[in-house]
């Protein structure tokens, strides 16, 4: 079974990550070494809350917030008495359904500049929101983030998961969800300076108008706030610092690629096809959805098959789990879509049949744009916006090209 299945895998990998022994995680959490070992061995798989909570509190202690993330997570969908044990602690992690098995099971490719960038920005400001298109890894990378800042948050680090609130949240209930994850001593106004906390706020896209306001009210009441937010659109508000998401490189994207590929079928030997795993990541544009997606599938389909399959069957299969609008990249797209205007609609389905990579002046040289907008700042006006909901991808050269990843594309072709 691959490891990390079941809580003994899980628990081996994270300690493995830590670079703890069995006897160093026995000591750190005061729990016997047989204890540990009967765990990852699987000999106990119900082990006592008491000795979970313990185990638990050794990952929070050292400040290995993916690791407590994940052990969390775990007992709460796999069973409520340890699930209750374990969800009472202060600095807890507010947990909800749909995340994603790879949401912080497994371990991060690449992203090192991103991180830091990331870091360096919280360091700089208080508000930080990590923009990219669906399915570009910004959940992932605010997990590595708050992983790897929490030991300078005294007062610890929560997540609010907004992706499956409804869209008629308003700040109120907005500013409730984040205030019920704070500590309580923060969220009556209390906090010291000592105290820094942060709150990672993840998918507010749908949301976007009352959850700035609620985020501009929350740092105004609590001085001691940081907040990390993870969007499809960029948020225009003063003192957000931005940090964009892309794809991930050519090497990332391979090595994301056969990791997920040896995890889908421990067996497959894809030695010497190196070219061809090369060419799949090209054609997914190194997209982190896109890669597990067609990973999954080389249980059952060559990846000489899979190369030559259009992009369309890729975006139609199912990934592991996630969100409604996450299982697929039809549904991850089309859910991105939903939130434009017509006008916004009409151009991105132009473009998609009628430009590959574009500048502006391309745009307005093209006699058949009338027919999407005849307004030139207009127009000009469409583009920024499609830009700031990621639906097009901006290279900022002397001239700026802009660009749509191709299974955004192929979905966009497809709702026509
Ligand atoms: N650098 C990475 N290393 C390993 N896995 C990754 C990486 N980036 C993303 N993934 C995986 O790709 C999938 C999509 O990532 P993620 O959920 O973070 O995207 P997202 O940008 O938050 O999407 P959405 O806009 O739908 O919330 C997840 O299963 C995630 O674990
Ligand atoms: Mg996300």
């Amino acid at each position: 079974m691959r490891q990390g299945n079941n809580l003994g895998g899980l628990l081996a990998r994270q300690r493995m990550d830590a670079g703890w022994s069995q006897e160093e995680l026995a000591d750190r959490s005061g729990v016997s070494v047989r204890t540990v070992r009967n765990i990852e061995t699987g000999a106990v798989q119900s082990p006592r809350n008491s000795s979970l909570s313990l185990v638990v509190a050794a990952f929070q202690e050292a400040g290995l917030f993916e690791a407590e993330y994940v052990l969390r997570d775990f007992t709460d969908r796999n069973g409520t008495e340890r699930s209750a044990a374990l969800s009472g602690r202060p600095a807890g992690v507010s947990t909800s359904n749909g995340v994603r098995p790879g949401d912080g099971h497994d371990w991060l490719v690449g992203r090192k500049n991103d991180i830091s960038r990331t870091c360096d920005s919280l360091h700089r400001g208080r508000w930080t929101t990590l923009v990219g298109p669906g399915g570009v890894g910004k959940t992932k990378l605010a997990f590595a983030v708050a992983d790897r800042v929490r030991s300078q948050f005294a007062g610890g680090v929560s997540i609010v998961r907004l992706g499956e609130t409804s869209e008629d949240h308003d700040e109120t209930a907005i500013r409730h969800a984040v205030c019920a994850a704070l500590p309580a001593e923060e969220s009556r106004g209390e906090g010291s300076a000592a105290m820094r906390r942060l709150v990672v706020i993840d998918n507010i896209e749908h949301l976007q108008t009352p959850a700035v306001r609620a985020c501009q009210r929350l740092l105004a009441e609590f001085p001691d706030l940081w907040i990390l937010i993870t969007s499809r659109h960029a948020v225009a508000a003063a003192g957000v610092k931005t940090v964009e998401v892309r794809p991930l490189s050519a090497v990332d994207a391979e090595q994301l690629f056969l990791y997920r590929a040896q995890a889908a079928c421990s067996d497959l030997d894809l030695t010497g096809r190196g070219s061809a795993v090369t060419e799949i990541c090209r054609k997914l544009d190194g997209m982190p959805f896109a890669l597990e997606v067609a990973a999954l599938r080389l249980r059952s389909l060559s990846i000489d098959t899979l190369l030559e399959a259009p992009v369309r069957q890729i975006v139609t299969q199912p990934s592991v789990a996630g969100l409604p609008h996450q299982r697929t990249l039809v549904e991850s797209v089309t859910w991105s879509y939903g939130m434009l205007g017509e006008e916004e609609r009409r151009l991105l389905h132009w473009l998609s049949a009628s430009l590959e990579a574009f500048t502006i002046k391309d745009l307005l040289g093209r006699p058949d744009r009338e027919a999407v907008a005849d307004d030139v700042p207009h127009l000009v006006d469409i583009i920024s916006d499609l830009v700031d909901r990621s639906m097009l991808q901006v290279g900022r050269g002397s001239e700026y090209r802009y660009s749509m990843l191709g299974h955004i594309r192929e979905v966009i072709g497809m709702l026509q």
